[in-house]
């Protein structure tokens, strides 16, 4: 699938301000610094739409990338940074738990986890709720290029027993650095959007 038409539509502090729901939306969720940003970026073939960062905690808005007014990419402020005020994590969580909740036009769920780390208690209370709610339960497992190749069965095996994947097929090893995967996970979006 090609992309002409790349905008970053809306960015959402609040559910006031979200996007009609006119169009479908594919959404990208895990852990703070994990990559999501760096993903749609890579995967728009855009160095610098989305805002990342090497410190966690980058995103705290709900931004919708627009494709071609066809769908939307949706970035999501990640979860399970240690390193915030209660108060401010209380409202990332709520922003994020708000959309993936109420939001109609909501077609699939990606989650994001990083392939060199067991995935954490939180990761799979959100995969058990992406799978509860009827969403495939596709994983990118992100930082590929800071393992070796031999290491790769060890640590998708990690991952799927962590979470009780019993696909290996669901999960995507990729790399924002070396685009490993960008063209099998594009096909995956385009079957999404043409479904
Ligand atoms: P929050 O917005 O804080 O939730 O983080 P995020 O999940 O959007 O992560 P972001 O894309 O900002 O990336 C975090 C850091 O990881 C940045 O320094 C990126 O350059 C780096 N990074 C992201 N993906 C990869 C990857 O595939 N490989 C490597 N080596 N670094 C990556
Ligand atoms: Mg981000």
């Amino acid at each position: 699938m090609k992309f002409k038409e790349i905008e970053l539509e809306q960015v959402a502090g609040f559910k006031s301000q979200w996007p009609d729901e006119s169009i479908e939306e594919i959404a990208f969720v895990g852990r703070s610094n994990v990559g999501k940003s760096s993903f749609i970026n890579a995967f728009l073939g855009r160095k610098n739409l989305a805002r990342t960062s090497s410190k966690p905690g980058k995103t705290r808005t709900i931004n919708f990338y627009n494709i071609d007014n066809k769908f939307r990419l949706v970035d999501l402020p990640g979860y399970g940074y240690a390193k915030v005020s209660k108060a401010e994590k209380a409202k990332w969580d709520k922003l994020i738990n708000e959309y993936l909740h109420d939001r109609e036009n909501l077609k699939e769920v990606f989650l994001l986890v990083d392939i060199r780390h067991e995935p954490t208690n939180l990761d799979l209370q959100m995969y058990n709720w992406i799978i509860e709610s009827g969403f495939t339960g596709f994983i990118i497992a992100t930082k590929y290029d800071k393992i070796s190749r031999n290491q790769l069965h060890k640590h998708i095996k990690q991952i799927m027993k962590k979470l009780d994947v019993a696909d290996e097929g669901l999960i995507f090893a990729y790399s924002s650095e070396t685009g490993h995967n960008i063209g099998v996970i594009n096909e995956q979006v385009e079957v999404i959007v043409n479904s």
